[in-house]
């Protein structure tokens, strides 16, 4: 197949990482020896302490197995179809919409409480025929909106981030796009087209460009696709995050790749690691990997591109993080450890358990607050000034049995809560009866000025007061992680 001739080429094994978040635990007032707290012990659930997710490609047929399905369960909170959301299963003839496969993956994503990328609208590979052979602009751009409206809308709130357009920069060195249909009948305006269709389709999911070989800084592809997603957002075309198939040789990552990484971000975009594998996969290689998106505060996640060697699409490469028995391989824990978790990492580590905190976000240098008097079920919190120890700016952290806090506010007697199914970006926090649901389970892991990042458990989101809101009184809302003062909390 084609593929196997565009892999990337073997790169020089180099550091790419130039060092891993330090967990200092900073000593906070209270008793002398802080709780033991066991670092995370699932790649899902390490990422998941940062704010991140680590997810794999899925193929339907194979949820039926359990030793797949046991790892799929435990260790991935994101999953990727590997085949079943392209356009030859999706729309095999024109109007023929056949969502079953896809809908097997989405069910049991949903049943287990993992989230979607949906992979991929517009691409130039596993394309029927009857879309390659299209000659005419007009009927291609309408074949082309309508396939992304109508997959985009079957799947409406139930896709993360959508690989929108794959693939669609040549390999040649010239950094223009690729020769496809698409480009070739549409001209270089489809993407465009398609990103446009997509944020209309479900405004919702986050939109991504995907593609391979970009990871090097300096080459020309990678400045290609730099300099589209650049002009993207300076002419308001939607786009909100960018994917590195990293697809690498045995050297693993490029050195620049973190470099690369955080240039994109620093256009507003998200990054991720969409389709990770590397041959052989030596630890350092995927230690190195982690670590580039760890070290970039907008590389929201990570994921592998099957679950064990033989679920490979190289299996003859062994790239994986699990041997062909679902076996942990020395990369596993490298990638687990990247990830702060598996024993060496230490989130939340400097947070007793039992013992009462004011919670101060850094932005603002205000406390989280219930307001005076209020202190019935749905109260929604805000910051204010510290207030030395009244009660209503006062919090009990206790730990729970999968490592998160409650937070439970003195005055009222109630936890510090999202409200139940409401895990979107700018849900406001309220109090609630504790019933020890997900939506109640906060996350803290420690950054590097000794504050902490909290992370709801249900929506993986940060605490945070929106930004440049600083003022008395300035709501208290959950967004995705990204490392900003103003989702930064200090324990006092
Ligand atoms: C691959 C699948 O893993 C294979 O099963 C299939 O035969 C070919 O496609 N880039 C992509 C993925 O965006 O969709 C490809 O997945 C791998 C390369």
């Amino acid at each position: 197949m084609s593929w196997l001739n565009e892999e990337p080429q073997l790169r020089k094994a180099l550091a790419a990482a130039t060092g891993l978040i330090a967990g200092t635990v900073l000593a906070l007032t209270g008793p002398a020896s802080p709780a033991a707290h066991a670092a995370s012990s699932t790649l899902g659930a390490a990422a998941a302490d940062s704010g991140r997710y680590f997810g794999t490609a899925v193929p339907a047929g194979k949820l039926g197995n359990s030793t797949y399905s046991t790892i799929l369960d435990r260790e991935f909170n994101m999953i990727t179809p590997e085949n079943e959301m392209k356009w030859d299963t999706i729309e095999p003839s024109r109007g023929n919409f056949n969502f079953g496969p896809a809908d097997q993956i989405v069910n049991h994503a949903i049943a287990h409480g993992q989230r979607m990328r949906g992979h991929t609208t517009v691409w130039y590979q596993q394309l029927p025929s009857w879309v390659s052979s299209i000659r005419d602009a007009n009927t291609l751009r309408s074949v082309m909106n309508n396939h992304i409206t109508t997959e985009m809308n079957h799947y409406k709130g139930k896709i993360y981030a959508w690989d929108v357009v794959n693939e669609a920069f040549a390999d040649n060195g010239s950094g223009q796009q690729r020769s496809s249909v698409f480009h070739d009948v549409l001209g270089n305006g489809f993407i465009e087209e398609a990103f446009r269709t997509a944020r209309a389709a479900d405004p919702a999911a986050k939109l991504c460009y995907n593609d391979y070989n970009i990871e090097n800084w300096t080459d020309a592809k990678t400045q290609g696709v730099y300099n589209m997603v650049k002009d993207f957002k300076a002419r308001g075309v939607p786009i909100d995050c960018v994917g590195f198939q990293s697809h690498f040789g045995a050297g693993g990552p490029p050195a620049s790749f973190q470099t690369t990484l955080s240039n994109f971000a620093a256009l507003g975009v998200d990054v991720q690691i969409t389709e990770l594998d590397i041959a052989q996969a030596s630890s350092t290689a995927y230690g190195n990997t982690v670590r580039a998106c760890m070290n970039v505060a907008r590389c929201t996640g990570i994921t592998v591109w099957g679950i064990r060697d033989s679920d490979s699409w190289r299996s003859g490469d062994n790239p994986l993080l699990f041997d062909n028995n679902g076996n942990k391989k020395p990369a596993y824990d490298a990638s687990l450890s990247a990830l702060g978790g598996g024993g060496t990492g230490n989130p939340g580590g400097g947070i007793v358990s039992g013992q009462v905190y004011s919670l101060s976000d850094v932005a603002a240098g205000r406390v989280l607050d219930v307001p005076g008097g209020q202190t019935a079920n749905g109260t929604t919190v805000q910051i204010w000034d510290a207030n030395g120890t009244a009660a209503n700016q006062q919090w009990r952290a206790s730990q729970n049995s999968d490592g998160s806090y409650t937070l439970t506010n003195i005055a009222s007697g109630r936890v510090l809560d999202e409200p139940g199914g409401q895990t979107g970006n700018g849900t406001r926090l309220t109090i609630w009866d504790a019933n020890g649901g997900a939506n109640q389970h906060w996350r803290a892991s420690q950054n590097s000025d000794g504050s902490y990042t909290l992370i709801n458990v249900a929506s993986g989101r940060a605490l945070e007061i929106p930004s440049g809101q600083t003022g008395n009184g300035a709501p208290v809302q959950i967004w995705d992680s990204n490392g900003g003062a103003n989702q930064h909390w200090n324990f006092k």
